[in-house]
């Protein structure tokens, strides 16, 4: 039996303006959730994901917060259309950029809206553990600092566990190595994460490589697909290898040649179907199918526990078949 992946009505009770283009959407919801984790929202036809500002240790009401990205499909339209008392399709919450149980010292590197999921491990992190906390903040000026005076509050109130620091690009030019390293120094057994715009994320990585950080120190969370994602190599031309990928949806049955290094979402659509999808990266679940005939195996998983996979169920943005012949079903 998969978990529930599907959509569930979620009324918004107020609506906080946070910065010119970021809102804080209030739900009356009490889901469970942990710190850091997201919902996928599906509106204008599509899905996006959006993490909880709220902490479950702290906060009782669920909320989640939007940067409006220009001309952006679903951030646009939620900024200009919603209002409070009106209701949001939304997944349950689902995610791993999540607290690990252990004692060292927090240490996070937010840009811009990436604030949003790492507010949530702040606040968790300084409210149910005795973990010392420490953020930098990278954003393009005062303005733009989403959460400002919560942090600064909080840095007040956990003064000695919560070294917090503010970065603006307007005074100080492009985040530095040295900034960096200042954060981390002396903290180097504890979790890193990271959230932000792809050029910052792919900095702070850089240096914590280069401090020493082991890979599985850092986690980070993409809002938009990584680089090197299944949708960059959408682009490339692969060849046509042994076997075919027969896809399902909605009754409708198409069967094509396999490609090397394709996933089944890219199949798809070269078969003519539009699955849905959000992250692209193995996180939301939202692009979920069951492989019916052959195997497929992922390159990420955030999203399906064992059972489900034991069950067929496949992320099929991350999902290679393995076998000549795969079926994949979406509901
Ligand atoms: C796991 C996860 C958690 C997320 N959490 C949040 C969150 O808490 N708050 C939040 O505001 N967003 C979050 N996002 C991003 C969000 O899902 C959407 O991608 C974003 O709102 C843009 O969607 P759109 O439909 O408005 O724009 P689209 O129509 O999809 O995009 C328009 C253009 O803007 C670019 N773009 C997409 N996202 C961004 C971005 N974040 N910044 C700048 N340019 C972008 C696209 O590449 C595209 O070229 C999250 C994404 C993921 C995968
Ligand atoms: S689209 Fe998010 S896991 Fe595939």
């Amino acid at each position: 039996m998969a978990r529930d992946h599907g959509f569930h009505p979620l009324r918004i009770t107020r609506i906080v303006d946070e910065t010119p283009d970021a809102r804080t959407y209030v739900f009356d919801a009490r889901l469970p959730y942990r710190a850091g984790q997201f919902v996928t929202v599906r509106a204008c036809g599509t899905y996006r994901s959006y993490s909880m500002s709220s902490s479950p240790d702290v906060d009782d009401e669920l909320c989640v917060t939007v940067k409006r990205v220009p001309g952006g499909v679903v951030s646009a339209w939620m900024h200009a259309e919603l209002k409070a008392g009106d209701v949001l399709e939304t997944t349950l919450p689902s995610g791993s950029f999540c607290l690990r149980e252990n004692d060292t010292p927090l240490i996070a590197f937010a840009g811009g809206s990436g604030i949003t999921p790492v507010f949530s491990l702040v606040k968790s992190a300084l409210a149910a553990t005795s973990r010392t906390v420490r953020l930098l903040t990278a954003n393009q000026d005062g303005e733009s600092v989403i959460f400002r005076n919560a942090l600064d509050e909080l840095s007040r109130s956990h003064s000695g566990r919560f070294l917090l620091r503010h970065h603006l690009d307007d005074r100080q030019g492009w985040v530095t190595a040295d900034e960096i390293r200042s954060v981390a120094e002396g903290a180097l057994d504890g979790d890193f994460y990271v959230c932000g715009p792809e050029p910052y994320m792919a900095f702070v990585q850089g240096e914590l490589d280069r401090i020493g950080v082991p890979d599985d120190r850092v986690l980070v969370e993409r809002f938009t697909p990584a680089p090197d994602s299944a949708t960059e190599r959408a682009a490339e031309p692969v060849p046509e290898r042994e076997g075919t990928v027969t896809v399902v949806m909605r009754g409708d049955r198409r069967t094509v040649n396999q490609r090397a290094t394709e996933t089944l979402i890219q199949t798809a659509r070269r078969a003519g179907f539009s699955p849905p999808f959000s992250c692209e990266a193995g996180d939301c679940a939202t692009c979920m199918a069951q492989i019916t005939q052959g195997e497929a195996k992922m390159r990420v998983n955030n999203a399906l526990d064992e059972d489900e996979v034991a069950e067929g169920w496949v992320l099929t943005c991350q999902g290679e078949p393995v076998t000549p012949h795969v079926t994949v079903v979406y509901d």
